[in-house]
């Protein structure tokens, strides 16, 4: 993907954390996404759109932008701006409690915001799972802990982030908390190779959040953390 075609709409109004478009990149760089335009793809915690926008332009296929904390009503006139309100919805809904039909989407992106709502047991098979189609597939890129790290967040973390250190997992503990059942073909986690590009494209941002990241960045985040891929394969229909 030439993410140099997304340029125009990465600014301080639009980024919300590391450049979401260079993690997105790498994952469907790594596992090719093929769409046919009825298909669904629904993009969980797009946060601005910008991924959604993305996701449209490079598969044409249908989007659902959700997000929690950005209104469906925001993103609906940035689409609108975009030229894509015709193939991509936005709506609003929390994580935990999703109200789609079952086995809707081919494809399941989430980028920079799985970790907020996702890291224990059974959230992937009881909230996320029943809603992917046989065969699909769910990309997800987050930040993390290195693997040499796994289950020392509070302790390393904590200076940077409080009481929000817990949600920063190791690529081997994502694995363990995804787990394996009777849908699930494989799952593949692992340290990302766009940390510090994506890093370097926030922290020159001029905002309050990304002034903050960046006293911590030497210190804690550079040697600590990583962006964590994870890609799951669901069965085939039997
Ligand atoms: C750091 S922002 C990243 C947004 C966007 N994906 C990006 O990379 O620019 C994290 C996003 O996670 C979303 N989020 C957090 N908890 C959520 C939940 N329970 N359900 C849906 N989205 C949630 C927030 O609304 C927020 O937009």
């Amino acid at each position: 993907m030439d993410i140099s075609n997304y340029k125009t709409y990465i600014s301080s109004e639009t980024m919300m954390g590391p450049n979401s478009i260079r993690i997105l990149a790498e994952l469907v760089d790594k596992y090719p996404l093929q769409f046919v335009p009825d298909d669904i793809i629904l993009d969980l915690g797009c946060g601005t759109g910008l991924t959604s926008l993305v996701i449209a332009k490079e598969t044409k296929a249908k989007v659902i932008a959700n997000d929690l904390w950005i209104s469906a009503e925001d993103n609906g006139k940035r689409f609108a701006k975009w030229g894509v309100k015709d193939q991509v919805t936005p709506m609003c809904e929390d994580a935990n409690h999703l109200h789609f039909e079952r086995k809707q989407f081919r494809a399941l992106i989430s980028i920079d915001s799985y970790h907020y709502f996702a890291g224990f047991k059974g959230f992937f098979q009881e909230k996320i799972l029943p809603f992917v189609k046989d065969n699909g597939t769910v990309l997800i890129g987050i930040p993390g802990l290195k693997d040499e790290y796994t289950g020392r967040s509070k302790e390393l973390l904590s200076d940077w982030l409080g009481d929000d250190a817990y949600m920063f997992k190791s690529p081997k503990h994502w694995r363990e908390l995804i787990g394996s059942g009777d849908r699930i073909e494989s799952v593949t986690t692992w340290e990302m190779d766009c940390f510090s590009k994506a890093w370097d494209d926030w922290l020159a941002v001029n905002n309050r959040f990304a002034q903050n990241d960046k006293q911590h960045f030497e210190t804690i985040i550079k040697p600590y953390t990583c962006f964590v891929g994870i890609y799951i394969k669901v069965k085939k229909a039997s």
